[in-house]
């Protein structure tokens, strides 16, 4: 059975946003405190089992709330594995799936992701293949995953050759969030995972910039309204771009601002330090901070908006500097291989770069929100950059900073 849209799935006592992302709409319900709310949202699918895709660190943490919640009446298979991307493998989908076939999981089977972006890309993908399709429905626990990748239909795995090489668009039946599950992870994670949020309040509505600097700086960041503001508001920025654009190949193309510069860091610091590394968040503020400057000597954002930017990311905990060893030279070699390159002719000596003419507004080529850099401007915005460094450090509130 294919999974289709349950757009008539509510609950009296979560807040309910309807998500259209091209020809696919699922709902996103969400509130504080739900459990037992989400449970009751999951019995109405009428499943004949629940196949649960988690971490063994979540499962510790929030496991048993949700199985308690859940009650006896329908079987419940859990599928667990080691927390991190290096169980976003082949090897650990196809255990999966042979455990859930193993314990009887059916066409009427929902299969419902409990954690992160790697439990819901696992279970994405499961849940496109098993039958060729069944229900899926995202518990996201982290803020990268309910702010992030459940607003996208794409579903990836890793290849030994790179990341996401393996995957597919797959639409959820629902996705049910409990912001209470935020509350386990560690300050630096969750500010750490408002990157993609701010970045998406920069390049699509900063309409929403002054509310979200408020918030990052004197509100209570893991309070429940809190959170619920920040949740509602990547639904709607994010939502913007992607309403008619289901493969994010056209106007969603400007969720990869201050990707060019960030893949790159991450890319080179991984390669140096591991998992100590940077994270993909922290990494693209980093990223945007160079399409700022970038934009900024084209004469598109003002002085007044690359302080904006700065503000932001400092507010966020970032780390602003670029780590030792991922120098000038080394980022401009890895940015050649872009995954952007192919969308714009380019000389050889440029890369393609989402860059804002205004904040909120792309500057495009043609219909695409993409526009030809050379690697000189990235050279100069890199030395304007490290410049800046310290003073964009002392922007940081007292709390954020490492
Ligand atoms: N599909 C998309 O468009 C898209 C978008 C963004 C990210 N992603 C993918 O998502 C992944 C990153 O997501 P992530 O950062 O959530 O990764 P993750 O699932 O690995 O979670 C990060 C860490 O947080 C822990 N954790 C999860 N929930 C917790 C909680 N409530 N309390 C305490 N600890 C908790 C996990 O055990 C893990 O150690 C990457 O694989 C990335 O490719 C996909």
């Amino acid at each position: 059975m294919a999974s289709t849209a349950q757009d008539f799935l509510s609950h009296p006592r979560m807040q309910q946003r309807h998500i259209r992302i091209g020809e696919s709409s699922f709902p996103y319900l969400f509130s504080s405190n739900c459990l037992d709310a989400i449970a009751e949202t999951l019995h109405t699918l009428d499943a004949d089992r629940f196949v649960v895709v988690t971490d063994d660190h979540v499962f510790g943490l929030h496991g048993q709330a949700l199985l308690r919640a859940l009650g006896t009446g329908t079987p419940v298979t859990i599928l667990r594995h080691e927390p991190g991307e290096a169980m976003k493998t082949l090897p650990s989908l196809a255990e999966h799936i042979e455990h859930a076939l193993g314990d009887g999981a059916t066409r009427r089977s929902v299969v419902v992701s409990f954690g992160g972006g790697v439990p819901g890309n696992l279970a994405g993908l499961m849940a496109s293949l098993l039958f060729r399709g069944v229900r899926l429905v995202h518990i996201p626990t982290t803020t990268v995953s309910a702010m992030d990748s459940v607003l996208s239909l794409k579903q990836a795995i890793n290849s030994r050759v790179g990341k996401n090489h393996v995957g597919s668009y797959y639409t959820p039946t629902a996705v049910l969030t409990d912001v209470e599950l935020f509350g386990t992870l560690s300050p630096r994670e969750l500010r750490s995972g408002l990157c993609e949020m701010a970045k998406n309040c920069l390049a699509i509505k900063p309409e929403i910039i002054s509310e979200l600097q408020e918030i990052l700086t004197t509100g209570n960041l893991a309070a429940p309204e809190s959170l619920l503001w920040l949740l509602d508001a990547s639904i709607s920025a994010k939502g913007q771009v992607t309403k008619n654009d289901t493969y994010e190949r056209k106007d969603g193309l400007v969720l990869e601002y201050g990707h060019t510069v960030g893949h790159a860091i991450e890319l080179l610091d991984h390669r140096q330090r591991d998992a100590d590394g940077l994270s993909h968040g922290e990494s693209i503020a980093l990223g945007m901070l160079i399409a700022a400057r970038i934009s900024c000597a084209r004469g598109w954002l003002t002085e007044a908006d690359v302080r904006i930017h700065d503000e932001l990311v400092a507010s966020l905990g970032v780390t602003t500097s670029i780590p030792e060893g991922v120098t000038a030279d080394r980022i401009i070699d890895t940015i050649r291989d872009d995954n952007k390159r192919g969308y714009l002719p380019l000389p050889d000596d440029a890369a393609a770069f989402v860059l804002l003419e205004q904040l909120g507004v792309p500057a495009r080529s043609g219909e695409l929100p993409l526009v030809s850099v050379g690697f000189q401007e990235v050279q100069d915005a890199l030395d304007a950059f490290d410049a800046a460094g310290r003073e964009i450090l002392s922007l940081a509130p007292a709390d954020s900073v490492r």
